[in-house]
């Protein structure tokens, strides 16, 4: 039978539908079912159709919005002027047409250059921050563009988000009455790997992509669990301002850094299109070499007189254009799907492909994260599949192919016994978990994992344990828990292979030197289900000794701020189980002591540090870590009352203004130094 075409208001409707579902998928549970790119199609059909027939236009269509309607949770905030959404590019010559619109709007002479500001587009969530007289006092989310959710006690933890505002200079301008500032928080690509493995390992479905996992962080009912997560905020447009003047959208970025506002160091400034198409091409080289995603260059008019007569098109300002990435997706086919075991015993369903270069790296492997995922893309073995890669991100299976689909593939089933050799544990799916769990605790991929876990930098940080010497400890017997680490010899570690006496020798000097970790670093290691590095904090802090987080009822961890039903239940059970206990006993017996931290009386009790650019042996949340658990404290912005500024490389207006107020210069090895004594 021949197909019937749907009358043309049929098909306007369904994809109205259909985008309805998606804005509310994209931005109400921040679990979208397709890519941006798949929705750009849709969205740019409906557009497309509308523009060709006028008479099917309605003012409630998703054309004429931006994003769905902000959820109930939160107190509804109105922003004082909307915030818009951008029209896309997707290829230079959209650009150049961007431009001949606004030669023929503003009825440029031929040769006379428009000049612009290129700026990294950011794939995070949209926030607006106001400012009234310099102190923040609201924070919100896009939501539909007209109404966002007050996230303001959330925002506040975000240690690049001032809560004052102050100049960095006396040249610096006057921070205004009223500013209403507009900016992304992303989070690090090294922050979504490890929210997705933790979410992973606790059979939570995962997030799609960082911006999805920064905008479930933010939107968060308990500050804490934002607090915990490596958010970022970056600057890049105004609401309403009140008691200041910019004749530039330049001038205006540069004002919010010498306020202490954070502004993306890769913001150029162009006079021409020319530059600022090399300056997308520079984009696109470095895309992969940053620590958060960025899906394109945003270009924008600079100055604001030529914005202001450009003005907007229902939804997009005419003076700004978002000029995507190509997305780095490829077509090959799943040759197998095996299962891998990770820390916990889960078991993850892994892709193994048919090699494929992806934005130049060949990828072999890419996650399908749990059962659920595969039934939802209904992946099997010998499918065509389209994979996708995004910054260093591990690779994931956006769709498969359908069309392409020979013969009727059988579905993948998890394995009943585990497959690591040497084990063949029974799996299990527990009571409503998504996950699939091998039960045998002395299986060597979740005994290899954990032992690697325990000696992690965030944890018991043992230099030189690494991989393929953990891989061989397990294989030969010489260790079954954490305990047997402190056992063995030196001369042991120097017989085993690819290890010279020297090395041997200070991975024992390693060991040795962990046997007073920090209590939070300690439980942490011990790889207590749902207890991070910030939980662990959380407990060290309230109970201070090992055997009163063991002996803790439900009750009591219940009472700790931060600690919710789920982790109560697991710290318990943990604790409860004879198996932990003899370890734990184990452990103490070998010498460790765990040391309770020193709050308020701690070395560096009372300093307050501002941290800005970047250090070369520390990410910023280890940093800022080590200064808390020395009894510190870490602002956003530089004042009268910050001790030290802590510069790194390329460091911003707060080193600026931490010179203007006489306030103390720390490089990074003499924070070290600092940090050593404290
Ligand atoms: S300017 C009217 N600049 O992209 C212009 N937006 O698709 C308003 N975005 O909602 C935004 N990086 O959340 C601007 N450098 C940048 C951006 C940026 C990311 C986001 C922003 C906006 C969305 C529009």
């Amino acid at each position: 039978m021949p197909t019937r075409t749907p009358p043309l208001y049929e098909e306007v409707a369904s994809l109205r539908r259909e985008i309805e579902r998606h804005n509310r998928l994209y931005y109400g549970c921040d679990a979208p079912e397709i890519t941006d790119a798949e929705y750009d199609a849709l969205f740019r059909r409906l557009q497309a159709l509308e523009a060709a027939h006028p008479e099917l236009r309605t003012p409630d269509s998703p054309t004429e919005r931006v994003g769905a309607v902000p959820a109930e949770r939160f107190r509804a905030v109105r922003h004082t002027l909307p915030m818009l959404s951008l029209a896309n590019a997707m290829a230079e010559e959209d650009v150049r047409e961007f431009e001949e619109r606004i030669r023929r709007i503003l009825e440029l002479a031929h040769g006379a250059d428009v000049g612009y500001v290129a700026e990294p587009k950011l794939d995070g969530l949209a926030v607006e921050l106001v400012y009234e007289r310099g102190r923040l006092v609201v924070g919100s989310t896009r939501g539909d563009g007209t109404t966002g959710e007050d996230v303001t006690v959330n925002l506040k933890t975000i240690a690049s988000v001032p809560h004052r505002l102050e100049r960095a200079s006396v040249r610096a301008p006057e921070v205004p009455e009223r500013l209403e500032v507009r900016g992304e928080v992303i989070l690090t690509l090294a922050g979504f790997q490890r929210l997705n493995a933790e979410r992973t390992e606790r059979g939570e479905p995962v997030f799609a992509n960082p911006r999805n996992a920064a905008a479930g962080s933010l939107r968060q009912l308990d500050p804490a669990i934002t607090a915990g997560r490596p958010l970022e905020l970056f600057c890049h447009s105004a609401g309403a301002i009140e008691g200041a003047r910019f004749t530039t959208h330049w001038d205006f970025l540069a004002s919010l850094a010498q306020w202490g506002l954070p502004t993306n160091p890769l913001n150029r400034r162009c006079p021409d299109l020319a530059t600022a198409l090399r300056q997308y091409a520079a984009l696109v080289a470095t895309r992969d070499t940053l620590p958060y995603e960025i899906d394109g260059m945003v270009l924008k008019v600079d100055e604001l007189r030529l914005q202001e007569i450009l003005g907007q098109v229902s939804r997009a300002p005419r003076w700004a254009i978002a000029y995507k990435f190509k997305a780095q997706q490829a077509e090959t086919r799943v040759l197998e799907i095996v299962a891998s075991v990770g820390r916990l015993g889960t078991l993850t369903p892994v892709a193994e492909l048919e090699p494929v270069v992806v934005g130049g790296v060949t990828v072999r492997n890419a996650s399908l994260h749990n059962m659920d995922e595969i039934a939802r893309k209904d992946v099997r073995k010998g499918d065509t599949v389209v994979i996708e890669r995004a910054g260093d991100v591990i690779p994931y299976v956006v769709r498969i192919v359908r069309e392409k689909r020979v013969g009727r593939p059988r579905k993948f089933r998890m394995p009943e016994r585990c497959p690591v050799p040497g084990c063949g544990g029974h799996v299990v799916r527990e009571e409503g978990e998504a996950a699939y769990r091998c039960v045998n605790a002395a299986c060597p991929a979740q005994l290899k994992s954990r032992i690697r876990h325990f000696a992690s930098r965030g944890a018991m940080d043992i230099d030189g344990l690494g991989e393929k010497l953990v891989d061989q400890l397990v294989a030969q017997g010489l260790v079954h828990d954490f305990a047997d680490l402190y056992r063995i010899e030196t001369a042991t570690f120097a017989g085993l292979e690819r290890m010279a006496e020297k090395s041997a020798t200070n991975l024992s000097t390693a060991i040795t030197a962990s046997k007073r970790p920090d209590l939070d670093r300690f439980l942490y290691a011990l790889g207590i289900r749902h207890v991070g590095e910030h939980l662990a904090r959380v407990l060290a802090e309230r109970f201070r000794d090992i055997r009163a987080v063991l002996a803790a009822d439900e009750a009591a961890l219940l009472e700790t701020q931060g600690i919710g039903p789920e982790v109560a239940r697991s710290v318990r059970a943990f604790a409860d189980d004879p198996k932990n206990r003899a370890l734990v006993a184990r452990l103490l017996e070998a010498g460790l002591e765990p040391q309770a931290p020193v709050p308020a009386t701690g070395a560096l009790a009372g300093r307050t540090f501002v941290l800005t650019g970047g250090l070369a042996s520390l990410t910023r949340g280890e940093a800022e870590s080590r200064i808390l658990r020395a009894g510190g404290r870490v602002s956003g912005s530089v004042g009268k009352n910050t001790s030290y500024v802590v510069a790194g490389a390329d460091p911003g207006a707060k080193l600026a203004r931490a010179r203007k107020l006489d306030i103390p210069v720390l490089d990074e090895a003499a924070f070290l130094e600092l940090l050593g004594t404290a």
